[in-house]
């Protein structure tokens, strides 16, 4: 069989970003930074780095300024230009050039599964990746790549999954399955945000996906789940059922960027990788825990 190549990702960003009000009140949660950083930055540099050209975000009102920040913005590149900032200058561009972004406007807030089908006439008839941008994967191999590995190993949608607490299953969309290989499972079991006497394991999804286009035939009739929204994790049930579906135990360290202790613990890690500024967090934080 040929190889089906990923060359799209689908984004959805047309959340209302609740749990960080006020910040969120008038600025997308996406927009928020990770050091100097926009949170979709980091998911688009996963992307881009995972060898895939497009990006479908999926947008709502108020949240036009996600798009902006992928575009070249010819005043400011002139005036950094004129202020002898070439670095800086080439960095804002090379942000610009990194993938093709492409909007979608999700109209009504009908959940994830419904966002993801406001993809479909994007995407067509091919394989892709849809990464949540809460969830922000620090990897030595962007996740999303090793998935796109798995994919192309096995022919079959697949899931990146983590080990959570047994108190926080109902937080997740939990998988059961058997093993295949190393970190890969055949899944049986796709349950969203299960009481945790229901969870088939404490196997949570992670927010990055590698779905067969099938999916959206199948979102199309997928009733509204849990919290009465289209959930993409029942979707993704029923395609295990009938193609069957993947899990990935991947290699990484996870932060939910939704999330405030989750936020903050993200821009600690990526400060520490940031020579400029590492030691000297370091040092506030000895001084911190006195
Ligand atoms: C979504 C998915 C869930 C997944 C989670 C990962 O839930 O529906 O299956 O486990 O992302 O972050 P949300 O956190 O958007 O409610």
């Amino acid at each position: 069989m040929s190889k089906k190549l990923i060359k799209k990702a689908v984004i959805p960003a047309a959340g209302l970003g609740t749990r960080f009000l006020p910040a969120t009140k008038s600025v997308p949660k996406e927009l928020l930074p990770i050091v100097d950083m926009p949170t979709i930055q980091l998911i688009v540099e996963e992307i881009a780095s995972s060898g895939i050209e497009t990006v479908i975000l999926i947008t709502s009102k108020g949240k036009a300024s996600i798009a902006d920040h992928f575009d070249v913005n010819s005043d400011l590149h002139k005036k950094l230009l004129e202020d002898g900032k070439h670095e800086l200058a080439a960095k804002l561009k090379e942000t610009s050039e990194m993938v093709n972004v492409v909007t979608v406007r999700q109209g009504v807030p009908r959940g994830l599964g419904h966002a993801v089908l406001c993809a479909r006439d994007l995407i067509g008839d091919e394989p892709f990746a849809v990464l949540l941008g809460d969830d922000l994967v620090d990897s030595k191999i962007p996740c999303t790549k090793q998935m796109i590995d798995v994919y192309e190993k096995y022919n079959k949608s697949v899931v990146a999954l983590m080990e959570v607490e047994e108190r926080d299953v109902s937080k997740f969309g939990i998988c059961g399955g058997t093993d295949l290989e190393e970190n890969v499972l055949e899944l049986n079991k796709m349950i969203e945000k299960p009481a945790p006497d229901i969870a088939p394991s404490k196997l949570a999804i992670v927010g990055r996906y590698i779905l067969e286009p099938k999916i959206f035939e199948i979102l199309e009739s997928t009733d509204p789940g849990t919290g009465n929204e289209i959930q993409l994790t029942d979707a993704m049930s029923k395609l295990m059922a009938s193609d069957g579906f993947l899990g990935y135990k991947f290699k990484g360290e996870r932060f939910d960027a939704g999330d405030k202790l989750g936020f903050v613990k993200a821009n600690i890690n990526f400060a520490l990788k940031r020579p400029e500024i590492a030691p000297h967090l370091v040092e506030y934080m000895k001084k911190c825990i006195k």
